[in-house]
């Protein structure tokens, strides 16, 4: 199998498990508890129906977006991930350069590997930074200072993880960050001896957002040690508010599920809120960011951005969040796999084929700019 027999999200997950050390695809492809909420992301979708117009006169299709005041040229956009030369050595180069050319927007992870002051200074595409709130508040100042500086177009702060997910996957595999292989895990990883080559070949494994500011290779290096023994799980709204006033820009919460925190996120000041239950990754059994969508636009739709992510694997799924009322889409292993199958060429190729799915999609609706979708472009199922 090659990167140009990757048609669509299952062949790009597919090549990615082939290159992949088996540790290292079980973190991107897993989620928490029974992986309930995981899978339900991705169906929610299939119980909503497109309901496409015809004869609209749709020879040119516009597809840009402006969300928090960032124009992007398609509506969905790379969510921050942490790790990312981890799945392949050009890591958040990759998808920084791919986003950049399909003028999208992409975000660097506070568990990035690659610095946030370098992505900012080779693209111009929207740059958001993914943000956590750790315990110690000089440090959270020093981030968001260096953050400004470096000129971030967006910050994210992630709500939903104020505490590891229970990945039963990792704690199978040993999973953790720097590697320490167990005998199991060099078997694991001894049979994909190309992954292994690159990584050894390439810049030394690093945290930059982090690194200046904390001690990564302890007894806190893992994941899970990170959340429990770096974050403030009493982290409130009073917080985020005075996070909110301190970065005097756009500022996002990814994570807020209820329409009342997302009034209470209107009431601080924030100018987005991303609908997410982290890919299934956190709370399993959550309810999905879609199916939750239309309640929520409801409430606050005119007064703040509202995106979504979690489960998004087709071009008629962003059709559909948008036509609820989503601004944009974000999506995490719909890049994830194609960077590990393929670097840079895979993220590209994800993207070509996802713009040309919307791009079909929205013919075939019969709308030519995004704003011609609305509640009566879908139905649900047992809805009259
Ligand atoms: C994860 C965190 C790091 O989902 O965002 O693994």
């Amino acid at each position: 199998m090659r990167l140009t027999d990757c048609h669509n999200f299952q062949d790009f997950r597919k090549l990615a498990q082939r290159r992949l050390p088996g540790p290292i695809f079980n973190y991107i492809d897993g989620a928490a508890d029974d992986e309930v909420t995981y899978r339900k992301n991705t169906t929610a979708f299939e119980q909503c129906d497109l309901l496409p117009s015809v004869l609209s006169g749709v020879a040119d299709v516009d597809m840009s977006v402006t969300v928090m005041g960032q124009r992007l040229e398609m509506p969905i956009y790379c969510s921050p991930t942490a790790l990312q030369r981890l799945f392949h050595h050009e890591g958040e180069r990759a998808v920084g350069a791919a986003a950049a050319k399909y003028g999208t927007m992409f975000g660097v992870s506070s568990l990035g590997t690659v610095s946030l002051e370098e992505m900012r200074r080779k693209h111009k595409t929207p740059q958001v930074y993914q943000f956590y709130f750790h315990k110690d508040r000089a440090l959270n100042k020093a981030m968001m200072a260096r953050a400004k500086e470096a000129g971030v177009d967006v910050m994210m702060l992630t709500v939903d993880s104020i505490t590891g997910g229970n990945r039963e996957r990792d704690l199978r595999t040993g999973f953790s960050i720097p590697f320490k292989l167990t005998l199991g895990g060099m078997v694991q990883f001894a049979i994909k001896p190309m992954w292994g080559i690159n990584y050894l070949t390439h810049e030394k494994f690093s945290l930059p957002q982090l690194e200046d500011h904390i001690e990564m290779d302890g007894g806190a290096s893992s994941i899970g040690g990170y959340f429990s023994e770096m974050l403030d799980p009493s982290m409130d709204w009073d917080d985020v508010a005075a996070m909110v006033q301190e970065w005097d820009g756009q500022f996002c919460l990814k994570g807020v599920m209820t329409a009342e925190d997302a009034r209470r996120a209107v009431d601080i000041g924030c100018t987005g809120i991303v609908l997410s239950n982290h890919g299934g990754r956190q709370l399993d059994g959550s309810r999905t960011p879609f199916d939750q969508l239309k309640e929520i636009v409801d409430a606050v739709g005119d007064k703040i951005d509202v995106l979504m992510d979690s489960g998004i694997q087709r071009g008629t799924h962003v059709l559909k969040a948008i036509a609820l009322g989503a601004k944009a889409v974000g999506g995490g292993r719909f890049y994830l796999y194609p960077l590990a199958a393929a670097g840079q060429a895979g993220v590209e190729r994800a993207l070509g084929l996802m713009r040309a799915e919307i791009e079909r999609d929205m013919k075939l609706m019969g709308v030519s700019s995004l704003r011609e979708l609305s509640r009566n472009s879908v139905r649900f199922q047992g809805a009259l």
